[in-house]
């Protein structure tokens, strides 16, 4: 059976590279398999800050080191894995039901996301324990 983990797959971006540096461009369920209605970024973390740190019900999204790196760490309630993230072109799909925490931000890392829906604070799983009951649940 396939686990919630093995949908998080590392999505290769288009790059258009040459001397004068690169560039890359991301289409809404082209690129990324779902409809994209909002993206943000995460920027100035400082030194030994995590974020993330939560679930969500519904959300799809695409995240991406658009400068330096840090890990984002998955966990489905069962196994956990962390994904090391240093490349503009590539993408972690995380799909709905994923605990996700980001860790080991570089100076001047900046978190890209791409989100399949608008921002909505309901819409979020916050609490280990309320994660790990929400998956029993489900
Ligand atoms: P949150 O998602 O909790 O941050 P983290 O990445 O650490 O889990 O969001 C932090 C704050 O920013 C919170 O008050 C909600 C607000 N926020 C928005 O207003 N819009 C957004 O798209 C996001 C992601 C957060």
């Amino acid at each position: 059976m396939e686990s919630l983990l093995d949908s998080c797959t590392l999505i290769n971006l288009p790059r258009e590279a040459n001397r004068q540096g690169s560039v890359t461009e991301v289409h809404r369920l082209v690129d990324v398999p779902f409809d994209i209605a909002r993206v943000y970024y995460l920027y100035d973390v400082p030194g030994g800050a995590s974020r993330g740190g939560h679930s969500h019900k519904e959300l799809k999204q695409l995240v991406v080191a658009a400068s330096g790196s840090f890990d984002v760490m998955l966990d489905d309630g069962r196994e956990r894995k962390t994904i090391h993230l240093n490349r503009p072109y590539l993408g972690l799909y995380v799909v709905p039901g994923v605990w996700r925490e980001l860790h080991n931000f570089s100076s001047g890392g900046i978190c890209l996301v791409l989100a399949s829906m608008p921002y909505d604070a309901n819409e979020y799983i916050r609490g280990y324990e309320n994660f790990l009951a929400y998956r029993k649940l489900k």
